[in-house]
This record gives structure tokens, C-alpha cells and sequence, in this order.
């Protein structure tokens, strides 16, 4: 399959996407009927989401901002002023292994403080009454199982677990700190995080299960990403084109995105649970 990250691709200006913001009503002419509030907005999702056979959910790093994860290309994305992007690579492994596991320890110390947020625990909610729903994460920190979502297709591997260079076997390790440089248990190789970095292709299996979903979704659901890295950020797009109807949670939405119909312009957090009342 070899889909690459990294490509800088956004997902395009268009007509007919609205924005709603959280602040208060305002008008906005947008392609969903009546919809000038955020409430309005609300109500016409959650009647969507009502009748929905399938629906496709994608998160990025905003889903947990609430829950105190940095986000990647936020004024907290830094590291050592190191950019998560310059150490998020294998030739960054390759030329100083100690230095990104270094990073990658900080930031399991980090998530291994931070609890599921109310946005979290409301896909999960929306899971049990959805039996056809795919949440499909771009997150590597674990909180959507941990809010009690059942099998979340997570497209950038998971920070606790680990993956031998030498024998390539895969286990979870939750130490913190981790010795380093980290040391498999069968073959003594030297062990790397599982995460998919930038340059490097996504897992065959999760790539259908995600491209599937959002193909096949009515409702789709785009939350807390910037949709600058492929291929996740073309998922709203085919859902859309196939004819799905497209949300998307974020406080920047634009709301002007080809694959959006509706921009909720508020935090995961505080729209989500308003998505899938209890
Ligand atoms: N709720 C919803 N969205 C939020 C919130 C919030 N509380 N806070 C911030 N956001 C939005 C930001 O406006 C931004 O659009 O979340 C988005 C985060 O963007 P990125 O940091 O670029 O994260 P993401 O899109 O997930 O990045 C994709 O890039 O570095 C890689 O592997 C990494 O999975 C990551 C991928």
C-alpha cells in the first residue's frame, strides 16, 4: 500500500460548508436548512447521527487537548525546542535513538497523568447506541479505549506499546521512565516505540478499516485535527464525496472545507457531550 505521511495537504477550500460558533448564536447562511445557531446545529447533527446506519468518526491531537495531551502543532509542541515532526522520524532514530526515545519517555510521563475528557467519554457513549460506528484515531495516546471505545482503528500505533528492530515482535510496555535505550526481552534488539512516523507507511489492515468506514459512512465525524497529514486528512473528503454528511468539531473550524457540511466551532470536550446527550 505504501501511503506515506507527511504530505501538506489540506482539505480545500469549497462552497457551502457552514460554521457555527460556540460563542453565541450567528447567522450564517450554510448548507444546512434553518441550521443559524449552534443549537440548531446540534439538533440537526444529532437527528442525523439519529438515522445514521453507519457512522465514521476521525480524531486528532485536538480530541485530547482537554485531557492535557500537547498537541503536535500547537505552541506546546515543542520539545527542547526539538519540532515534533524533526523527531517523530526514523532517521532521527537511526542518527540518535537515545535522544527521540528521550522524547517519547517525556511524553508517555505526560499521557500517564492525563484521564478521557467528556468528548472521549461521549464517542464511547455514541458506540453503544451506534453498533455500526468506526472511530478511527490519528492518537497514539490511548485515551479512546481508556473512555471505554471498544476497538478504536488507531492509524499512528499507540505509545505504549513497543516494536523490536530486531525480531519486529510488538508488546505493550507501560514503564515510566523506560530504561533507555529499551532493550527486547527475546532477541535483545533495540526497541522503538509502535508508532507510524513521518516518512513511514501505515499498516495495510488499518488503512481498509479506515478508508472503509468513512466510504460507507452516512454521518461522518471529523474532530480536534488539522488535517494536514495524509492520509487521514482525505477521509472527510471520500466520506463526502460518497455522499456522507460531514461535521467537523474543532475551535479553528473555517467551515469553508470541501468535505464539511457542518463546522462546530467549539472544543471536543464541550461539543461532543452536546452531540450525544446522555
Ligand atoms: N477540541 C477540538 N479541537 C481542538 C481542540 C479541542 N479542545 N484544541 C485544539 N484543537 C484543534 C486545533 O485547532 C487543530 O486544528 O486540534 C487540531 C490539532 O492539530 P494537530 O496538532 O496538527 O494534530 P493532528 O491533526 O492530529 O496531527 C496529525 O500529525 O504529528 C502528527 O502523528 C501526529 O497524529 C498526529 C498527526
Amino acid at each position: 500500500m505504501g501511503a506515506g505521511r507527511g504530505g501538506q495537504h489540506g482539505t480545500g477550500a469549497a462552497q457551502g460548508g457552514q460554521t457555527v460558533g460556540a460563542r453565541g448564536p450567528q447567522k450564517d447562511e450554510g448548507s444546512v436548512p434553518g441550521a443559524d445557531t449552534l443549537e440548531d446545529a446540534i439538533a440537526k447533527v444529532r437527528e442525523r447521527l439519529a438515522r445514521a446506519g453507519h457512522v465514521a468518526v476521525l480524531t486528532g491531537a485536538g480530541m485530547s487537548a482537554e485531557s492535557g495531551v500537547p498537541t503536535f502543532r500547537g505552541e506546546d509542541g515543542l520539545w527542547r525546542n526539538h519540532r515534533a515532526e524533526d523527531l517523530a522520524t526514523p532517521e532521527a532514530f537511526a542518527r540518535d535513538p537515545k535522544l527521540v526515545w528521550e522524547w517519547y519517555d517525556w511524553r508517555r510521563g505526560l499521557i500517564a497523568g492525563c484521564v478521557p475528557n467528556p468528548g472521549h467519554k461521549a464517542l464511547a457513549g455514541l458506540e453503544e447506541r451506534e453498533p455500526g460506528l468506526t472511530l478511527v484515531t490519528q492518537n497514539v495516546d490511548g485515551l479512546h479505549a481508556l473512555a471505554g471505545s471498544r476497538d478504536p482503528v488507531e492509524m499512528h500505533g499507540n505509545i505504549w506499546k513497543v516494536r523490536c528492530t530486531g525480531c519486529q515482535r510488538v508488546s505493550e510496555d507501560r514503564r515510566v521512565p523506560i530504561p533507555i535505550l529499551p532493550h527486547c526481552g527475546v532477541c535483545g534488539g533495540v526497541l522503538r516505540p509502535h508508532i507510524v512516523w513521518f516518512g513511514e507507511a501505515l499498516d495495510p489492515g488499518i488503512l481498509e478499516r479506515a478508508f472503509g468506514a468513512f466510504e460507507y459512512a452516512d454521518v461522518a465525524l471529523i474532530v480536534g485535527t488539522s488535517g494536514v497529514v495524509q492520509p487521514a486528512a482525505s477521509l472527510a473528503g471520500i466520506a463526502r464525496r460518497a455522499g456522507a454528511f460531514v461535521v467537523e468539531v474543532n475551535p479553528d473550524a473555517a467551515g469553508d472545507a470541501a468535505a464539511v457540511d457542518v463546522a462546530l466551532a467549539g472544543k471536543a470536550g464541550e461539543v461532543l457531550p452536546r452531540l450525544v446527550p446522555d
